[in-house]
């Protein structure tokens, strides 16, 4: 399988579906600082440093000239696009939905012009992006259910597959080179940010050790010990969002944190693309090319 990933950031997905057997031969990105620790980590790939989201039919013609020259004639092109979240993410107080989801519909329209063999669209777990496009093919991912070590809800647009079950490791299993005094929590959201008030002390989120950790963002989890919340270590955060900490080896904590963050676990990656694969040799990819039957969404809707 050949694949490009659109938004790619510092690799997530890229690195998942190499880690599943899969070539990648394009990533675009807007963001300098990601894109080259993408390059770094990936130097086979050839990489675009683009604002997108403009003429989706000139993309998709770029796209188009780059899988002609770089897939071999009867291989599978798989496209991935994650575009931005933070406008449709709920932790965002101030969130404008309808421009969160302008790159998303652009991701749409670039994959419907573009027709690959397969694509995905990631995105959170978004109630009006879901009411927006319920007509078309998705699949929401708790992560943990997969082994993916904490509590990340996505949605896979697009040919998303089942993945199997297995259980996630608690996060006391990924702290045994930290310094954890006993009775410790890791915490989450300041309850004064989700609640909209005040508390007196501040309350937390908080989830027991022996829990799957909260979901891994920029600043998030942090351990809460003698009242005060820290922050893990990037190696702990890495092994969280299941990525080698070798793979960010020399970046500043804070932008090393910010990639991490924002990427697609490399493990939930490997699983989408690996099932993918399993799925194409009893040729079940759900996508259909409009010009072949009228329209997508040949097999409904897969919520679970
Ligand atoms: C959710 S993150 C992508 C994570 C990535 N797929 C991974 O697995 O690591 C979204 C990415 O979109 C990029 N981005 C946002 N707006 C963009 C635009 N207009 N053009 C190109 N990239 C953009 C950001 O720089 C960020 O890296």
């Amino acid at each position: 399988m050949y694949v490009i990933d659109v938004f790619s950031g510092c690799g997530g997905f890229t690195q998942g579906a190499k880690q599943a057997g899969a070539t990648v031969i394009l990533a675009v990105d807007s963001w300098k600082e990601a894109l080259d620790v993408h390059a770094l980590n990936h130097p086979e790939t050839e990489h675009w440093h683009e604002v997108v989201g403009g003429d989706p039919s000139l993309f998709a013609g770029r796209l188009r000239a780059v899988a002609d020259l770089k897939v071999p004639s009867g291989e599978h092109l798989h496209v991935h696009f994650s575009p931005p979240c933070q406008q449709l993410s709920g932790v965002n107080h101030s969130r404008n939905e309808l421009k969160g989801l302008a790159l998303v519909e652009w991701s749409f329209q670039v994959a419907e012009l573009l027709c690959p063999d397969s694509f995905t669209v990631e995105q959170v777990r978004n109630p009006f992006l879901l009411r927006t496009y319920a007509h078309l093919p998705h699949r929401i991912y708790k992560m943990c259910e997969h082994g993916i070590p904490q509590t990340r809800v996505r949605v896979l647009f697009g040919d998303a597959p089942a993945l199997p079950f297995a259980p996630a490791e608690p996060i006391l299993s990924f702290l045994n080179d930290v310094n954890i005094l006993p009775g410790t929590c890791i915490t989450n959201h300041n309850m004064k940010r989700v609640l909209g008030k005040k508390s007196n002390p501040i309350a937390y989120a908080t989830r027991d050790l022996s829990q799957t950790s909260f979901t891994v963002t920029r600043a998030q989890p942090q351990l809460y010990r003698n009242m005060k919340a820290t922050i893990l270590p990037i190696e702990v955060v890495a092994r969280l969002q299941t990525f080698d900490a070798n793979y960010f080896a020399g970046l500043k904590m804070c932008v090393a944190r910010r990639l991490i963050g924002n990427a697609v676990p490399p493990s939930f990656a490997e699983l989408v693309v690996r099932e993918l694969k399993k799925s194409l040799q009893h040729d079940l990819v759900f996508n259909v090319c409009p010009q072949e039957a009228g329209g997508r969404g040949q097999c409904g809707t897969h919520d679970g």
